[in-house]
């Protein structure tokens, strides 16, 4: 099915519903499209802050929809998504499947609106073998100059087309994307989008000696990937590359520490962190960003095999480092951190991963937010809270504090790859600073990156959480950030 689109349109096109969105004070302006009885109806419900009006015509329809004022700017735009993704559920019921959008309010705050209506449209029917021709779908929002610029328009449609494509592969269950698949669908990103990719090999990943990435890959059946990516435009403001790691596990059994089938069945969602990089990375591609990136995305399953890794083993990272694993299920800051030393043969100005890396990270702040740590400086980290804001994709920091490390401690190994029951997050986020030399910043998206029940525009399973986040953030990185 095609997917849904938003196109700029000029004023005088006649549509068939027209959305209209108005604060309380612009009432008296709908009186060209509403008749004395509708308006004073408006009026009055408005009073009691009721917030959307379905009015239909002989031909086609006109939905006011009220947006309430709000005093922090973050929350206005969040609740105006949010509104946009409630008029997406009204329009269902009618079965409507294009709108026009028109408003009377201010420009971000409608750009929000048709942001949040696009977003709330997403659906993975890939698998259902009949699609009931009764779940109409919004298909096209047309948008007048009064809401947003055509620059604009297409931005929001190349966001919008990117977060569905992380949800598609997040979605997409395991029984359907083997390690080499997801690889695969990463180059395919790199052909259509226009970015370079490098899929390393498991003869590459072995001749290179990624004990991370080759010990978790141990009890597969499938071969590791290692996927590079590259977007390096001619205007590229910065020398050093910002760098993107993302966590690619396409399925997380836990390994011979074998989850529970609870923890268990919606560990599709382990390469939610890679899918989103490799979907920020095409991203800043369709918009031909003046940013140079790089995106390193290691791949595996992490399931039970006769040659699986066992807790006890010594492995030797790409780093060099030994590991004494403690438990085969923290499993990915083993393939981060090979991934995380391969990005310093690019001395970068700023290297940020992205994973779902604990369940500690869940238990702390639900899906409402992301823990973030690393060693970036104050003003970096700024930056990507408010892109957080700006997005709605939030992030609280938590400390490094040296005295972390003491848990990580090991008498056969250099460290181990498992702390104490207490503060699992951090203890993680202080693993992988064994391995980084640069700036650098760690997200464990675990809370947000998948919802077993949607909210608001944030459909359920696959958020896609990291993508907006990402884009908003290189797009205001600077050489600047540094200083
Ligand atoms: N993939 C999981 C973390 C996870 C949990 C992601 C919930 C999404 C939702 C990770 O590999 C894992 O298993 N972490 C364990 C590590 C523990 C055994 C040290 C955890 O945090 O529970
Ligand atoms: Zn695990
Ligand atoms: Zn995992």
């Amino acid at each position: 099915m095609k997917r849904l689109q938003i196109v700029a349109v000029a004023d005088e096109q006649l549509e068939d519903c027209i959305i209209v969105l108005a604060e309380k004070e612009q009432i008296s302006s709908l009186k060209q499209l509403l008749t004395t009885d509708e308006m004073s109806f408006v009026e009055r419900m408005a009073a009691e802050e009721v917030g959307q009006f379905f009015f239909p015509r002989a031909q086609g329809a006109v939905l006011v929809r009220m947006i309430k004022p709000e005093q922090d700017e973050y929350v206005a735009i969040e609740a105006t998504r949010l509104a946009g993704n409630s008029t997406l559920a009204e329009l269902r019921q009618y079965k409507i499947d294009r709108v026009t959008v028109r408003n009377l309010c201010t420009r971000n705050l409608a750009l929000a609106f048709v942001e949040g209506m696009a977003l709330g449209s997403y659906q993975f029917q890939k698998h259902l073998s009949k699609v009931s021709p009764k779940d109409k779908n919004l298909r096209e929002i047309r948008v007048e100059p009064s809401t947003a610029t055509a620059a604009d328009v297409e931005e929001l449609n190349h966001i919008v087309e990117l977060v569905f494509e992380t949800r598609d592969l997040v979605n997409e269950p395991f029984s359907h994307q083997s390690s080499v698949q997801f690889a695969q669908s990463i180059a395919a990103l790199g052909e259509k989008y226009g970015f370079e990719t490098d899929i390393l090999g498991r003869e590459k990943i072995e001749s290179l000696k990624m004990g991370g990435l080759i010990s978790v890959n141990k009890g597969s059946q499938e071969p590791p990937r290692f996927a590079v990516l590259e977007w390096k435009p001619a205007n590229a403001r910065n020398e050093e590359p910002l760098v993107f790691v993302g966590k690619g596990v396409v399925y997380d059994t836990g390994g011979l520490s074998l989850k529970p089938t609870d923890g268990m069945d919606y560990m599709k969602c382990d390469m939610a962190g890679g899918a989103a990089v490799a979907c920020t990375l095409a991203l800043a591609a369709a918009t031909r960003q003046p940013v140079y990136l790089v995106g390193l995305v290691p791949i595996t399953d992490n399931v039970v095999g006769n040659q699986s890794f066992a807790p006890g083993d010594v492995i030797t990272m790409y780093s060099g480092k030994t590991v004494e694993v403690m438990n085969t299920d923290a499993e990915g800051r083993l393939i981060l951190a090979d991934a995380l030393h391969y990005a310093r043969k690019y001395n970068p100005a700023l290297v940020i991963d992205v994973a779902t890396l604990t369940g500690g990270a869940v238990r702390t702040f639900g899906s409402q937010a992301s823990c973030y740590m690393g060693t970036a400086n104050e003003r970096i980290k700024k930056a990507l809270e408010h892109s957080g804001m700006v997005t709605y994709e939030r992030l609280w920091e938590l400390p490094l504090f040296k005295e972390y490390a003491e848990d990580l401690k090991s008498c056969v190994a250099d460290i181990k790859n498992l702390g104490s029951a207490s503060a699992g997050t951090i203890v993680a986020g202080k693993f992988l600073e064994n391995f980084v030399d640069y700036p650098w910043l760690h997200i464990d998206i675990a809370g947000p990156a998948y919802l077993r029940s949607g909210n608001g525009y944030r459909t359920k399973e696959g958020s896609g959480v990291g993508v907006r986040l990402l884009y908003h953030f290189l797009k205001t990185f600077s050489i600047h950030h540094n200083e």
